[in-house]
């Protein structure tokens, strides 16, 4: 694992000393929390505190418990449906719903998306508070509301037109939006949940600078993140859990990013990213190797409409067998839009060529894509990855549904279940049984299952985007080792990551993306991630952004 220097000490916050055991109040207490769903005991004997002006990092493995201790604050799980007590002030609450907790100033910002898709950006922003005009107040004021959105958009560096429909944003996007919301809000507390998971770089350091603001106006913050690098750089303390119970509660400052890891996991991890068999055994590259690569493109551009300005402009490379061959770039680069558009499923080809294994691969439809070897692991799981209100082995098999299929038509239940079986228990999904619904997972063990769904089609080319977002140390560990053992096996790999170390510690080779075009091309050796980020924002890129027109779609 690479060295971590212990973090600087934080800016002293003027109002309240958080480092030796502050005497303020809590805020908000947590007593004996515990919370039991069908088969799983997601909380047990939880403590918790939260000082004014403090903000508190929650870590843990996937399925700690971390989204539901704070749905029990947010209300979501309402009082009556666990044990132990909730204390606001010094004083015994009982929410019944959210609005019970935003009354009491607290704010949360779940996993879950809870923008309303077909609403504009300003209408979600101010949702149940428009600002109003006319007699009595009773007209919306459409353009105040839209000049308060520009504002707040602005101030977070959101190039998005107040008006735009919800809808149209990316996942980076919708993210931002809601925390916007949130921040605008003026809560006492805000609660965000994995609130960097889908973003990048520069949308982190915004995000980060706004939470510090809000900390010297006094505004409290519960803030979970598998990112501890971005834990340390913010928390003033870190509770941990593990399998639902409250581990330890430290200052930030007398800990170390491994201590937290090994409070987290129980035990510790050495080797962050395993070095992968080929580039540690074979010196030859598999890009240098003799045999054709497996998927070759050719200038290819693409659009999202005949009249669309493209998204893809002009790209040419080349993947081998057993090469992982990463894509970088910022939030609306077109990495996200590549691999769709590789896969089928997004945009109309306008010029160049794609071959797979040796042969044309035109314009496929995501049916074909699986059928000649291609799968996808989408980026946005909830949305295109997984049919939530189905069972774990449903979810596994959806694409393979071909394989399993007799010759008298009916499903061949036990092959299948059989598979499913597989899948479960050697990506260790952590559930009762296959059989439980997908809906109730955390969300380390739905990336999970959105992994066996496009492995069980047993692809030649893989294309993952973003495949560790939001699962924990252990389970990245664990997709690391799976990449590796895909390219010995002589699959490749198209890795789109927005972690640079991870991007880089995986990749045999790394194209950077700018504004739909290749921005730099780097192998191995030259890997640093000054350089990648100055491919990703290169004079070039710029310029080509400015005749990029506005952008269309999901990333
Ligand atoms: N609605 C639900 N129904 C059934 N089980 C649930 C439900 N919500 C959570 N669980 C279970 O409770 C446990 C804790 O889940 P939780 O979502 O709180 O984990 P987490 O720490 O947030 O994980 P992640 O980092 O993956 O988001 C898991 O075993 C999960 O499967
Ligand atoms: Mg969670």
């Amino acid at each position: 694992m690479r060295e971590h220097p212990s973090p600087a000490p934080h800016p002293k916050n003027p109002t309240v000393d958080l480092g030796q055991g502050s005497l303020a109040k809590p805020l908000l207490e947590a007593r004996g929390l515990t919370k039991k769903f069908p088969g799983v005991t997601a909380l047990r004997d939880v403590a918790f505190d939260l000082r004014p002006g403090e903000i508190h990092a929650l870590c843990g493995e996937n399925g700690a418990g971390k989204s539901t201790l704070i749905k029990l604050l947010a209300g979501i799980h309402p009082h009556g449906s666990y044990e132990g007590e909730l204390r606001v002030d010094d004083r015994a609450v009982a929410f019944h719903s959210v609005r019970d907790a935003e009354g009491a100033g607290l704010a949360v910002i779940t996993q879950e998306f809870a923008l309303i898709e077909e609403l504009s950006v300003a209408e979600n922003i101010f949702l149940g508070r428009a600002p109003r005009c006319g007699p009595g107040g009773l007209r919306v004021d459409w353009l105040e509301m839209h000049r308060l959105a520009a504002v707040l958009l602005a101030d977070f560096g959101l190039a998005l037109a107040p008006e735009t429909p919800v809808r149209e944003l990316g996942i980076g996007q919708k993210q931002l939006v809601e925390i916007v919301r949130a921040i605008d809000k003026k809560s006492r507390v805000l609660v965000l949940d994995e609130p960097t998971a889908a973003l990048t770089g520069q949308e982190v350091a915004v995000l980060l600078e706004h939470l510090r603001r809000l900390r010297t106006q006094g505004t409290a913050c519960i803030y979970i993140s598998h990112k501890l690098d971005e834990v340390f750089a913010l928390a003033d303390r870190i509770t941990v859990l593990r399998d639902g119970a409250s581990i330890t509660t430290l200052a930030t400052r007398d800990t170390t990013i491994p201590a937290v890891i090994k409070h987290m996991v129980g035990r510790e991890i050495t080797d962050l990213f395993p070095r992968r068999a080929s580039s540690a055994g074979d010196a030859t590259p598999p890009s240098r190797r003799p045999e054709p690569p497996i998927l070759s493109v050719r200038s290819l551009t693409a659009a999202s409409g005949k009249n669309a300005p493209p998204f893809l402009r002009d790209l040419s490379f080349d993947l081998h067998a057993g090469e992982v061959l990463g894509f970088g770039g910022l939030m609306g680069a077109g990495r996200t839009e590549l691999l769709l558009h590789l896969f089928g499923a997004w945009g109309h080809r306008v010029s160049g060529e794609v071959t797979l294994s040796g042969q044309p691969f035109p314009s496929p439809t995501p049916r074909d894509a699986i059928a000649r070897g291609l799968a996808l692991v989408t980026e946005d799981r909830k949305r295109y990855g997984l049919i939530l209100p189905q069972p774990i082995g449903f979810n596994l098999s959806l694409s393979s549904l071909a394989r399993f299929t007799r010759a008298d038509g009916f499903l061949d239940a036990p092959a299948e279940y059989l598979a499913n079986q597989h899948f479960f228990s050697s990506l260790r999904i952590k559930a009762p049984d296959q059989h439980a619904r997908v809906a109730g997972l955390s969300g380390g063990n739905q990336q999970k299952v959105v992994l066996g769904k496009a492995l069980m089609t047993g692809p030649t080319v893989v294309l993952l985007d973003e495949p560790t977002r939001g699962i924990d140390v252990g389970a990245k560990l664990e997709v690391y080792e799976l990449i590796n053992r895909l390219t010995a096996e002589g699959q490749a790999v198209i890795l789109v990551s927005s972690e640079l170390p991870e991007l880089m510690g995986l990749s045999d080779r790394i194209l950077m993306l700018a504004a739909g075009r290749i921005g730099g091309e780097f192998t191995r050796a030259e890997f640093s991630q000054e350089k990648l980020l100055a491919a990703a924002m290169g004079r070039r890129a710029a310029a080509a952004a400015n005749d990029q027109g506005p952008r269309t779609n999901a990333q």
